[in-house]
């Protein structure tokens, strides 16, 4: 048998190789006046580097770029020359722009060739455990061209008339059914060509990078998020966070 009628060794899982997209160019303004919300520290140590983290976490993570606040990009890149990331990972910093989303479309457009799955993660989301990240690349992987991580709602939600004035009261119009709803998380993962698509094509305001692929008409599909991916929005937040970790420390026998 001659080398070339070898069967060719079987395509690695990790062939399609990931990079994940960190918009962190926010000001924080719901979490009160201070630092850049990404560069506020969580237990000693600035959000954003635990969001870096947690992408760097997936063995499939092989690129991690950062979209940093506009003036913040030398800053950034000097936190994370200071702070340990696992040998495979590389990482780009780039600055932001005045929307989320222009900052993940500039983040986007500093993508080098060679990495066929896109995740976009908030930096505002710096504890979502690495079985949440794996199983939304796992889902691109298996075809979807958009995937969400997405929790059921507690609270059931009313759709209402807003009204000018905050604080004044607001009248119903309905009541959406809680059990079709969920509340969706990021990471969000791509497939990247359709994600560069729908951020050359889908003008107006949207709130996630899943919304812009569906208005392209493609299917998004949701898996199942965590409790630990929230995003740290409001001062009580925080709070939370810091008790997520003070109890990791505990489990972890620290
Ligand atoms: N983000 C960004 N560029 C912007 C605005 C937001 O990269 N111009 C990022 C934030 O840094 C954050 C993520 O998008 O990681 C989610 O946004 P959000 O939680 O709203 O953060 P902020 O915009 O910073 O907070 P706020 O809206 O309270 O000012
Ligand atoms: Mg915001």
């Amino acid at each position: 048998m001659s080398d070339d009628s070898r069967p060719s060794p079987p395509a690695a899982p990790s062939a399609a190789r990931t990079a994940a997209v960190i918009p962190a160019a926010g000001r924080g303004v719901r979490l009160g006046p201070g630092a850049p919300k990404a560069l506020r520290a969580l237990s000693g140590t600035p959000m954003l580097i635990h969001a870096v983290r947690a992408m760097a976490a997936s063995r499939a993570v092989s690129l991690v770029v950062v979209v940093a606040p506009p003036d913040g990009a030398a800053e950034v890149r000097s936190l994370l020359d200071a702070h340990a990331l696992p040998e495979r990972t590389d990482f780009l910093v780039v600055p932001g722009g005045q929307s989320r989303q222009e900052s993940v479309r500039l983040g986007l457009d500093a993508l080098p060739p060679g990495h066929d799955i896109v995740l976009v993660h908030d930096a505002a989301r710096p504890l979502v455990p690495v079985d949440t990240v794996d199983a939304v690349i796992e889902a691109v992987r298996d075809g979807a061209p958009a995937v969400v991580p997405a929790l059921p709602l507690a609270d059931t939600v009313k759709q209402v008339e807003p009204a000018g004035t905050p604080g004044e009261p607001e009248p119903v119009v309905a009541t959406p059914e809680r059990a079709l709803l969920r509340a969706v998380q990021t990471p969000q993962g791509f497939d990247r060509a359709t994600l560069v698509r729908a951020h050359e094509t889908v003008t107006g305001e949207v709130t996630d990078d899943a919304g812009m692929v569906e208005q392209l008409g493609l299917t998004v599909v949701a898996v199942p998020g965590h409790e630990e991916a929230f995003k740290v929005t409001r001062p009580l937040d925080l709070v939370l966070a810091e008790a997520v970790l003070a109890r990791r420390r505990l489990n972890d026998g620290f």
